[in-house]
């Protein structure tokens, strides 16, 4: 089956498959595509492991560590590829929430104004941990990719000591 699945919701996508549940439970067989149903986030944990995308990111973990990124999907957050490859300092601990600053990463000046700045409730999150906070500070979970940060470079934030 192909086409617009509409109605549905999506569950799971995985190498440019969306998986819908029908309202009865049935399931789409494995390799029927479909297109994303409206409103159906990708910045769901299990949407943001299969990155096939071909955005580039440049991360530089809290050794020092610079990882390069290139198959990053749009809409995937920076705290979400962070901890699904394992950059050290990407906690990601409320999982997206912008409630616990576990994702802090500095923004290379370079990019500041493309990736702008924090929201009131980002930045109150950003001043719980003002001790180890930058002008350029901004929570991972709060900038998702787009083709506008194609390039972006990132360095995460030591821990608060707060
Ligand atoms: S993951 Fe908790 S604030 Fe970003």
């Amino acid at each position: 089956m192909t086409g617009r699945a509409e109605g549905l919701s999506c569950t799971g996508r995985r190498a440019g498959y969306v998986v819908a549940v029908f309202p009865l439970g049935q399931v789409a067989r494995h390799g029927e595509r479909f297109a994303r149903p409206p409103g159906c986030g990708i910045n769901q944990e299990n949407q943001s492991r299969g990155f096939m995308g071909n955005l580039h990111v440049t991360m530089t973990d809290i050794d020092g560590v610079k990882h390069e990124f290139p198959d990053v999907e749009e809409g995937v957050s920076l705290m979400e590829l962070g901890r699904s490859r394992g950059v050290a300092g990407i906690m990601g601990d409320c999982g997206g929430g912008c409630a616990c600053a576990t994702c802090h990463v500095y923004v290379a000046a370079d990019w500041w104004n493309e990736v702008g700045e924090p929201d009131d409730v980002e930045f109150a999150m950003l001043d719980m941990v003002a001790d180890v906070m930058k002008d350029t500070s901004r929570l991972g979970c709060q900038i998702k990719m787009n083709g506008n940060l194609d390039g972006l470079e990132v360095t995460v934030a030591p821990a608060s000591g707060y």
